[in-house]
């Protein structure tokens, strides 16, 4: 029975399908390299798929495509990857196409094109059809263009041939030499120093996990950064064990600065929401955990990087206003520990209004279903390991008032945040009173609160992975 119906349907499409041919005399031609698929390849994969590709926090596309003897031997696996909608790597809902400007997808006439090429023997036509092939113009430079400022952690690393996931801090100071003078961040790139580097965070300068884009901030706005800082490296090793596996690191940093007269109009901030006491079950294919935060002040939303680990699965984040209506900013319906990826707005931002909620839902897949779940038989909580998860969801972000001072007051707020509380806390843990701090005495004693508040978890939490504005 159900092989009749397909039958018949196989016939019912068919029949249009032969019509259409009938008035066309020519059935249409298999698509070659030269005539087609080059320019889609530049256009979509290349970014990543050359020498020296794009570095997204570590992960560097095994195979390049910029000509057609390195593509052909990769046709059905191109196929196969466009089809499924692995490549090109994005994991926004269908629903937010052409919401983010980093996105990388494929048009449908594209994806048909490439899986055309494969099936029909992948063709090479001929070149002297092309448009000249794309020249890349830096191929192994800094994708920010020339830097300003690059700093290391200060010392080579040895990450031991035992070592399965380690962690690691630095501490190093720019100095007056190195920075004479404040200057406002228009671009911050990450460079891993070797394919063990799992993450880096480098406070305050945001940090970069496998997937990360670097972070340029769009003309008027910006974080800035003074001589005296001292930047805090937080590096995450993660490798196979074994003899011989032992390698050095020595990572760095890249920045960019505007010119020394223009003054950005916002500063580019970034706080995480999550929570750190979820106790997801062995064998939980759906566990979910919420939180909300709140907008005090009219604001322009630039980007999330939502983050979680191994058993991650979507990742949810809904705008309530404040006139009741609510609105989905980002869908990952299937979230892949392996794009850290930063949903970025264009310039300008979204802009909200003071009061919005945002409330952020993320699930986890802690059943042997999932292909990525080291141990389901585990009862997971919150951990810096990427066999423990985490519950992440930052948020970049402006004040929407061009030259407000964002240290004033006015950031995102956990919607458990009560001023009062927190007044009278940092009263009976420090005996300080809070309003008659100066405001980098409030810095240090909220840094020490939030240390005691996470009391111990691991460092990777915080205003990481996005371009931190603190
Ligand atoms: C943002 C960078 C990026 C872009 C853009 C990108 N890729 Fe990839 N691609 C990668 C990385 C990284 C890998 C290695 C994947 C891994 O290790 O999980 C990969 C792997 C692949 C593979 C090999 C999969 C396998 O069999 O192991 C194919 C085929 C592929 N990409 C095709 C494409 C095509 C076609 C496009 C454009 C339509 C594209 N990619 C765009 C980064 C990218």
């Amino acid at each position: 029975m159900k092989q009749a119906l397909a039958l018949l349907m196989i016939l019912a499409l068919a029949a249009p399908l032969a019509a259409a041919n009938n008035n066309n005399d020519a059935p249409t031609a298999t698509p070659t390299y030269y005539g087609q698929v080059q320019s889609i390849l530049e256009q979509e994969c290349q970014v990543c798929h050359r020498p020296n590709g794009a570095n997204l926090g570590g992960m560097v596309a095994p195979m390049a495509f910029t000509s057609y003897q390195e593509t052909r031997p990769w046709a059905r696996s191109i196929a196969r990857q466009v089809e499924s909608g692995l490549m090109p790597p994005w994991h926004a809902a269908p629903q937010h196409h052409g919401v983010f400007e980093n996105e990388r997808s494929l048009t449908e006439d594209q994806k048909a094109t490439l899986i055309a090429w494969a099936k029909g023997g992948a063709p090479m036509g001929n070149a002297a059809d092309a448009p000249p092939a794309k020249v890349w113009e830096r191929s192994d430079g800094w994708t920010i263009g020339e830097p300003d400022l690059v700093m290391d952690m200060g010392q080579d690393f040895f990450v031991e041939d035992d070592v399965r996931d380690q962690y690691v801090n630095f501490e190093t100071v720019i100095t007056e030499e190195m920075l004479p003078e404040p200057r406002w961040i228009k671009a911050v790139e990450f460079r891993p120093g070797g394919p063990v580097v799992h993450h880096i965070i480098a406070r305050p300068f945001g940090g970069i996990a496998p997937g990360n884009d670097p972070t340029v901030h769009h003309d008027g706005f910006g974080t800035l950064v003074k001589p005296g800082t001292t930047i805090r490296w937080n590096m995450h090793y993660h490798k196979e064990p074994g003899p011989g596996t032992g390698t050095w690191d020595r990572s760095s940093v890249a920045l960019r600065f505007y010119p020394k007269d223009y003054k950005p109009d916002h500063v580019m901030q970034s706080k995480s929401m999550g929570k750190f006491d979820f106790e997801i079950p062995p064998g939980d294919s759906n566990y979910v955990a919420t939180t909300t935060a709140k907008f005090e002040r009219d604001a322009l939303l630039l980007g999330y990087t939502p983050h979680m680990h191994l058993r991650g699965k979507s990742a949810h984040y809904l705008a309530k206003y404040p006139d009741g209506t609510e609105e989905v900013l980002l869908d990952v319906p299937r979230y892949d520990f392996n794009w850290q990826t930063h949903y970025k707005y264009p310039a300008g931002g979204k802009k909200i209004p003071a009061g919005t909620e945002i409330e952020l839902t993320m699930t986890w897949d802690n059943s042997a279903d999932n292909p990525a779940n080291p141990d389901p038989t585990k009862t997971v909580v919150y951990g810096g390991p990427t066999t423990a998860e985490m519950m992440f969801g930052f948020v970049s972000y402006a004040d929407a008032e061009a030259g407000y001072n964002p240290s004033n007051t006015g950031f995102l707020s956990q919607q458990r945040f009560n001023r009062e509380e927190f007044r009278k806390t940092i009263k009976e843990r420090f005996g300080v009173d809070w309003d008659s701090l100066s405001e980098e005495e409030q810095g240090e004693i909220f840094r020490r609160y939030r240390r005691q508040q996470r009391q111990g978890a691991d460092s990777d939490a915080g205003e990481g992975t996005v371009s931190g504005g603190e």
